[in-house]
C-alpha cells in the first residue's frame, strides 16, 4: 500500500516541536513494515537539503487574485522513504516556519493552502497514493479538497485521507474572506463544515471530512471530546467518536540513547550509572552553577506556550526558589514565558538556570544530567520529553494529562513499581507538593530512587509497534472506502 504523508515539519529537515520527530520516525517504521511511503514537506529557509533536484518545475495553484506557481523538489530516499519538497520562496523562505516571536504570519492560510493544493497536484504526477495521511491544521485542507473541489478527479476517486491531530490548540482560524481568495466554495461555510464562530476553521473542516482521525495518545483522544480540552470542537469530535482512535507516539532510540549519545559527557546504562553523575557535573558546569551534585536538578526543555503549564511555576516561584532543588530550563517561544524565566533567573541565579534558545545538543545534556524532568502541562497530546527522560534515568514529574498520563506510571515506594510522579489538579501548589514528594525519595531512599530510574530506563516505546497500529487503521479505512 502506498501512503503519502503531508506535514509541515520533519526531522532532520525542519523542526519546531514533536510533530517533526513523529514525521521523521513514523514513515521509516511504516516502510520497514512493507509500506511504500512518500512524505511531502514545505521547503523553508531552514530546511536542510543538499542539492535537491527539481522534478516538477511548475505546479499551478489557482488563487482568486492571481495564480501561484510553485515547484516540487526531490529530497531523496532516506530509510526507505521518499521525500519531496514544495518550493515557493515568497511563502516559505522566511525567518520562521509559522511566524516570529511576535506572532503568526498574516498569510498562513494562503501558505498552507498552497502547500496542500500543490501536494495533490504533485501526487498525481509522481505517483497517486492509496491513502493520504495528513497532520494538524497546516495540512487539514487535504481531506477538505478531496471531498469538494477534487471530488470528481478520477485520480483520487478511491483515495481516503486520515487526519492525525497532534495538537487541537492550533486550528487554523481565518476570516471568511479567505474562502474566495483560495477559490473554495462558499457552501463550505456552514456549521457542519468549516464555519466556527464566524470564522473559517481548517481543522474543523478536516475533522468533519477526513475518513478517519487519530490522535497521539489514547487519553488525549478521549480528552478532546470533552469541553475542558476540546477547544470548542468537542461536539464535532464526539460526532466522529466511532472513527477516532489514539495511537501513542514512540521514540527514536538511536538519537536518544544514553549509551551512545554524541552530545553528553559520559555514556551510561541501567547496569552502570556512573556516567550519569559525570553528565550532571557537566550540566552544572555548562550553566555556571555550583558543583554540588547532591542537590537534585530538575530539567525543563520545551516550547514556551500556554499549553505547557509554566504559569504553575510562576504561581509558586518564590517557594520553589527555597526548595532543595535546581531548575535548569531550556526553551523559547511566547515572550511572556521567556520574560518570566528571565526574571526568575535574574532573581535566583543559582536556582533557576536558563538558556533561551532552541538547542538540540543542550536538550540532550539536560536529559542526561538532570535527576528529574518537569512537565506541568495544562494539556499534552503525547509529549516526547518524558519518554526520553525515562530512557535517561531522569524521573518525570508530570501533570496527569494526555500522553503524560498514558506514559508515566505513578511510583509506589512500597512496591518499587512505577516510573515517575504525577499530579492531577492544575495548580502550582499541587505541582510543588509533588516535587517535594519526589525530592524526599531522592534524598531519603537511594534504593527506591535507583529502582525508579531502572524502571524508566527499561521502558521501550518502539515505532514499530505504533506503526503496526497505524497499519490497522489504514487497512480499516481502505476497506471502508472500498465498501462505499
Ligand atoms: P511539543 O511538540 O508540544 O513541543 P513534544 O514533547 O512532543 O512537545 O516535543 C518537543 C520536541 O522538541 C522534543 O524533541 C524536544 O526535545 C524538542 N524541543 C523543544 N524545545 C526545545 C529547545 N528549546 N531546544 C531543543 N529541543 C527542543
Ligand atoms: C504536539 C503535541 C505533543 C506531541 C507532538 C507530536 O506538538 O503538543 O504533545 O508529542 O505534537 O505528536
Amino acid at each position: 500500500m502506498h501512503i503519502a504523508f503531508a506535514a509541515s515539519e520533519c526531522v532532520p529537515f525542519s523542526k519546531t516541536g514533536g510533530l517533526a520527530d513523529v514525521i521523521g520516525a513514523l514513515p521509516p517504521a511504516l516502510a520497514s513494515l512493507g509500506f511504500k511511503v512518500t512524505v511531502f514537506l514545505p521547503r523553508y529557509r531552514q530546511t536542510k537539503l543538499d542539492n535537491p533536484q527539481t522534478v516538477i518545475p511548475s505546479i499551478t495553484v489557482p488563487f482568486d487574485d492571481r495564480y501561484r506557481f510553485c515547484s516540487l523538489l526531490d529530497g531523496g530516499v532516506r530509510s526507505g522513504v521518499q521525500f519531496y519538497f514544495i518550493e515557493y520562496p515568497p511563502y516559505f523562505d522566511r525567518e520562521g516556519l509559522y511566524g516570529t516571536p511576535l506572532g503568526d504570519y498574516h498569510d498562513n492560510a494562503e501558505r498552507f493552502a498552497l502547500f496542500c493544493r500543490a501536494v495533490l497536484e504533485a501526487a498525481k504526477i509522481v505517483g497517486t497514493p492509496d491513502l493520504f495521511h495528513c497532520h494538524d491544521w497546516q495540512t487539514a485542507l487535504i481531506p477538505i479538497l478531496l471531498k469538494t473541489l477534487y471530488h470528481d478527479d478520477p485520480a483520487f476517486s478511491r483515495t481516503p485521507c486520515i487526519l492525525t491531530i497532534h495538537n487541537l490548540g492550533y486550528q487554523g482560524l481565518f476570516p471568511p474572506e479567505i474562502l474566495p481568495l483560495l477559490m473554495l466554495p462558499w457552501d463550505l461555510f456552514t456549521m457542519s463544515k468549516l464555519e466556527f464562530y464566524g470564522k473559517v476553521n481548517f481543522l474543523k473542516g478536516a475533522i468533519s471530512m477526513a475518513d478517519f482521525i487519530t490522535t497521539v495518545s489514547k487519553k488525549y483522544s478521549q480528552e478532546i471530546q470533552t469541553a475542558e480540552y476540546g477547544f470548542g470542537l468537542e461536539g464535532v469530535l464526539r460526532a466522529r467518536g466511532s472513527t477516532i482512535s489514539g495511537i501513542l507516539n514512540a521514540v527514536d532510540y538511536v538519537s536518544w540513547n544514553p549509551q551512545a549519545d554524541q552530545y553528553v559527557a559520559a555514556p551510561y546504562s541501567a547496569d552502570d550509572l556512573i556516567g550519569k553523575a559525570v553528565c550532571k557535573a557537566d550540566l552544572l558546569k555548562e550553566f555556571g552553577l555550583a558543583q554540588d551534585t547532591q542537590v537534585p536538578v530538575v530539567g525543563i526543555v520545551s516550547r514556551f506556550a500556554a499549553q505547557k503549564g509554566f504559569d504553575l511555576i510562576q504561581q509558586v516561584a518564590d517557594r520553589l526558589a527555597l526548595e532543595d532543588l535546581i531548575m535548569v530550563v531550556l526553551g523559547s517561544g511566547d515572550r511572556a514565558y521567556e520574560e518570566m524565566f528571565r526574571r526568575l533567573n535574574k532573581q535566583y541565579p543559582q536556582k533557576f538556570a536558563l538558556k533561551i534558545a532552541y538547542d538540540n545538543a543542550l536538550a540532550h545534556k539536560i536529559e542526561a544530567g538532570s535527576d528529574m524532568f518537569l512537565m506541568p502541562s495544562h494539556y499534552e497530546p503525547c509529549g516526547l520529553n518524558q519518554i526520553y527522560s525515562m530512557r535517561y534515568g531522569t524521573i518525570p514529574v508530570v501533570r496527569a494529562t494526555g500522553g503524560l498520563d498514558d506514559t508515566v506510571e505513578q511510583f509506589d515506594p512500597r512496591t518499587l513499581k512505577g516510573t515517575g510522579f504525577k499530579f492531577r489538579e492544575y495548580s502550582g501548589e499541587t505541582m510543588l507538593e509533588t516535587l517535594r514528594v519526589a525530592i524526599k525519595v531522592y534524598r531519603g531512599d537511594q534504593k527506591a530512587w535507583q529502582a525508579l530510574m531502572r524502571n524508566g530506563m527499561a521502558q521501550a516505546y518502539s515505532w514499530t509497534n505504533s506503526a503496526r497500529e497505524y497499519a490497522k487503521v489504514y487497512e480499516r479505512v481502505r476497506q471502508m472506502k472500498a465498501a462505499t
